[in-house]
Parts: structure tokens; C-alpha cells; sequence
């Protein structure tokens, strides 16, 4: 027991040391009753009240107490024993855990412990698509509400987990390496470089707001380093994707057609939680991929991510971690924001991108922003983004305004400003003109006045001028008149 137990990871030798367990294995001999003929418990009682106390046990697993009535034929017997057993440890006030195995027609092979005992937890395996899957489900829980669902559990090295278990420890080895998005723009965002390889990316967006579109890029940019891609998708067919996709300018089939690019369409609803996970393991084996697309991880999760589901989510990013590829993972936001998916996957990847549309003036605009990415220096900013027949383009940031612009709104706003300006122009040549006549007319002055002092300086030359004549005109006169005296 000791040695089989340790497989699931339980030290039994070690409880036992520490005097906080205590094992009894009791056997019967077949022949011992049939010669008494009379059987009790009695002897059970005595040792498994040695062995409570030895410990102080709070707990006691009975496993498979159905050994001890083997060969017994007298039923009344058996079931008055049984009852006398269930209510001695409930004297007890120990808590009992008591497997027995399926009977036909009943649950338990003397259809007596299921009546009695206050939990009965029914376990089966049963083979569904070629795989085993194990089943556990809550048949009655006295004074307790519970879950009516099967749900699905697996045994491995970690003991028993209700939802399977992958989790390898955080022992990723963290690369370097940076890797395209397949978006530049966003690689810009993302420190100028885009993502580490071996990372985590999330994308979470509300319906229709380009996640798969932004994820096709994703796996193309891998396909293009010629890396190997593995494309999980839960709403579309590999044929919707490809098609779709063309109608953005990616062609992802010809990765298809090389082998690169594997996509594997799986309803949701086909398996449960386990099978999915069994069938992502076998995918991810046989195609050893370098780029992982989950498209959208929230359709693993039918009870939503707001439920538990958030360690389901840890388990899914941590095998593809696990796997060392770098994984991108898109999520159907709830409601406006994402901020269910958020609560839950959020710590669990390195960068988180969001993805919204902005109502501004009767329309709908996307926008992207990076609420987080380890390691990096990325962008704080929001940034409209297209879905064009050229794929995803990120719009310049505008900075125009004060706030943030999308769509009509920023065309409209830059048409604004367009008008401004040109206002702004015509009026600066207005008064450049009237500037400019004025000096003319200043000009156009200084050149009557400079006329003018000409004219002046003129007349002022012939006055002059004249008066020089006339006096000397005057003078020889008065010569010729002294000159006519004397003669
Ligand atoms: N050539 C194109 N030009 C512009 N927009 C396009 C073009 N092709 C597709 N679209 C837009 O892309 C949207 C779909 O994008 P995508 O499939 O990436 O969104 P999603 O977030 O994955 O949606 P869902 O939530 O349905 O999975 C369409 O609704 C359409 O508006
Ligand atoms: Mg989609």
C-alpha cells in the first residue's frame, strides 16, 4: 500500500512515524466462519478502537470493508453487522470514508451503505472516443446542497484533481529571444520588439472585436519564421478560419498545405474538460508546435470563468508553457469590459492586450490597449485599430486633441483642424497684404514729398536765379545811365 500510494505523491511511511496515521490490515480466514457458523464484528470494533486512540484519529478510511463478509451467505447477519459498524463510528465521532465496490442493480454489493452513510460519492471509468475518462459524481450529501453534475477527475503523480492536472511547476526556462506578434504597430507597442518567445499572450475582447483576426496574424508571423503552429479553435472550422481570414489579406492554407500550421477544430461541447485536455496533450505531442493558438480559451469553460474555472485556466496555460511554445490565447470578455475573464487569467499570462470598441457619434470603433506585458517597457497608449483587406492596422496615434479619437469622430475632428488652419492661413496673408499697402501707400508718400521737395529745391534754384539777373540787369542799367550823365 505503501509503495502504491507513493506514486500519487503520499508519504505514508512518514505520517506513520509521526504517529499521525495508523494502518491495520485485517484479514479473515473463509474457514474461521464457517466453522463457527456465527460472525461478528466485535473483534473489528476492539482493533479499530486501539488503533483510533493509539492515534488520536480524527479520520478513518475503511477500504473495501465488503472483504470481511466474503462467503457470507446470511444476509440478516451481514446487514445488522453493517449497521452496527456505521453507528458505532459515528459514536465515535470520527469521520468515515467507506469504499465499497458497484453491486449489480444496487451501488454497493450488500445495497446497504448507501442507505446509511450521510455522503455517497459514486466513481466510474467508462471508455468515450478511445480515451478513458473517469467520472465522479455526488449521489447524496445530507444537509448539504451539491453538485449533480459528473465531473470528471484524474489520478496522476499529484494524487487525485477533480479537473486534470498538468501543472509542472513554475520551472519555465524564460527566454530572450523576442518575437513578432504579426503585428509591427503592436511590436512597436511592445517595447519596439515585440513578445518574448515561449510567452503568454492574452487577448480579451467582446464579440466580433478582431481576436481570431488578430490570432490568424499571430500564426502567420510564426509560419513566416518557419516555426511549427498550432491553432486550436472552439467556434470555427479550420475551413471558416482560412476563408475568413482571406477576407483580411492572411492566407493562412498555404501553412496548412507546408505542414506549419495545423488548425483543430473542436466543438466545445463535444467532450468534457478532461477529454479536451487529454486531446490538446495528443495534438500538441504529435506537432511538437513552437506557436500555440487557443481561439477563444473562455469556450473550454461552459460555467464560466467567474466559477473556479480560473485554476482550469492555470492548468491549460501552464501545459502549453510546459510545452515551451509561445501561446496565444484569446478570451470572450463579458459584458462591456473583460473584466471577468480578467480576474481569473490575468496573473497568469506576461502580456495582456484588450480589445475594444468605443461608441463615439453613432458608431462602433475598435481600440487596443496593453494592460500589461512582463519584462517590457510597452505602450500606456489606446490606439484605434483596423480591420482592413490588408489585415489589422494600428492608426497613428492623433494628437490633434486632447482626448483620444476614433473613427468619424477623429475625421471630423481632423477636418476641423484642417479648417483652422487654412482660417488661420487666410487670415495671416490678409494682413500680410494690408501691411504691405500700407507701407506701399507710405512709400508711394515719401515719393510725392521727395516730388515735392524736388519742385521746391527747383524753384528755389530759378528764384535764385532770377534775382541774380535782375540785379545784375539792375546794375549795368544804373551803369549806362551814370555813363549817359557824364557824357
Ligand atoms: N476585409 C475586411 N475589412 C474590414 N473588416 C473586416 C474585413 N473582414 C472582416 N472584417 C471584420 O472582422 C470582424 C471579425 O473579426 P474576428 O473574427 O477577428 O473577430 P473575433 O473577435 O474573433 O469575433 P468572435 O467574437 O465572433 O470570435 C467582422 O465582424 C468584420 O467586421
Ligand atoms: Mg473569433
Amino acid at each position: 500500500m505503501n509503495a502504491n500510494v507513493a506514486s500519487l505523491g503520499f508519504d505514508l511511511q512518514k505520517l506513520q512515524r509521526a504517529k499521525k496515521l495508523a494502518i491495520d490490515f485485517v484479514y479473515i480466514d473463509k474457514s474461521e466462519i464457517a466453522e463457527t457458523g456465527e460472525y461478528d464484528l466485535e473483534g473489528l470494533f476492539v482493533r479499530l478502537n486501539r488503533a483510533i486512540d493509539g492515534v488520536g484519529a480524527k479520520r478513518i478510511l475503511l477500504d473495501t470493508p465488503d472483504a470481511l463478509f466474503a462467503g457470507l451467505s446470511n444476509t440478516a447477519i451481514l446487514r445488522s453487522e453493517l449497521r452496527r459498524l456505521f453507528s458505532w463510528l459515528k459514536q465515535k465521532g470520527v469521520t468515515t470514508v467507506i469504499t465499497g465496490e458497484r453491486g449489480a442493480g444496487t451501488l454497493t454489493r450488500h445495497g446497504l451503505e448507501e442507505y446509511v452513510s450521510d455522503c455517497v460519492i459514486l466513481m466510474d471509468h467508462r471508455v468515450q472516443d478511445g480515451a478513458v475518462t473517469r467520472r465522479l459524481r455526488v449521489l447524496k450529501y445530507r444537509g448539504s446542497t451539491h453538485g449533480t453534475n459528473e465531473y470528471p477527475f484524474l489520478i496522476d503523480r499529484k494524487g487525485i484533481s477533480i479537473l486534470p492536472v498538468t501543472s509542472i511547476g513554475l520551472s519555465h526556462v524564460a527566454s530572450v529571444e523576442r518575437v513578432s506578434s504579426g503585428i509591427p504597430a503592436l511590436d512597436k507597442m511592445l517595447g519596439g520588439e515585440g513578445i518574448y518567445r515561449g510567452s503568454s499572450v492574452l487577448l480579451t475582447g467582446t464579440a466580433g472585436t478582431g481576436k481570431t483576426s488578430m490570432a490568424a496574424h499571430f500564426s502567420d508571423a510564426a509560419c513566416r519564421r518557419g516555426e511549427r503552429c498550432l491553432y486550436f479553435a472552439f467556434e470555427e472550422s479550420p475551413d471558416q478560419i482560412i476563408r475568413n481570414m482571406n477576407s483580411i489579406g492572411i492566407d493562412l492554407n498555404r501553412w496548412v498545405r507546408r505542414k506549419l500550421l495545423r488548425i483543430e477544430s473542436i466543438r466545445p461541447s463535444a467532450f468534457g474538460l478532461e477529454m479536451h485536455l487529454v486531446r490538446m496533450h495528443s495534438i500538441v505531442e504529435q506537432h511538437r508546435p513552437q506557436a500555440v493558438v487557443i481561439d477563444p480559451v473562455t469556450s473550454l469553460f461552459p460555467y464560466g470563468l467567474a466559477r473556479d474555472a480560473g485554476s482550469l485556466v492555470l492548468r491549460v496555460v501552464d501545459f502549453i508553457k510546459g510545452t515551451s511554445a509561445t501561446a496565444f490565447f484569446t478570451a470572450l470578455g463579458i459584458g462591456s469590459d473583460s473584466q471577468e475573464t480578467a480576474i481569473s487569467i490575468s496573473s497568469l499570462v506576461d502580456t495582456w492586450v484588450l480589445l475594444r470598441t468605443v461608441e463615439v457619434s453613432g458608431e462602433r470603433n475598435r481600440v487596443l490597449y496593453i494592460l500589461k506585458s512582463r519584462g517590457m517597457a510597452h505602450s500606456n497608449q489606446v490606439r484605434e485599430f483596423l480591420l482592413t483587406d490588408k489585415g489589422v492596422r494600428l492608426r497613428e496615434v492623433y494628437l490633434g486633441s486632447g482626448a483620444v479619437l476614433t473613427g468619424s469622430a477623429r475625421v471630423a475632428r481632423e477636418a476641423e483642424d484642417r479648417r483652422d488652419e487654412v482660417r488661420r492661413r487666410q487670415e495671416d496673408s490678409r494682413r500680410e497684404t494690408a501691411v504691405k499697402a500700407s507701407l506701399a501707400a507710405v512709400e508711394a508718400r515719401i515719393a510725392v514729398l521727395r516730388a515735392k521737395q524736388k519742385t521746391n529745391e527747383r524753384e528755389l534754384a530759378e528764384i535764385a536765379e532770377e534775382s541774380a539777373l535782375r540785379r545784375r540787369a539792375l546794375s549795368s542799367d544804373r551803369e549806362d545811365l551814370r555813363r549817359s550823365r557824364d557824357g
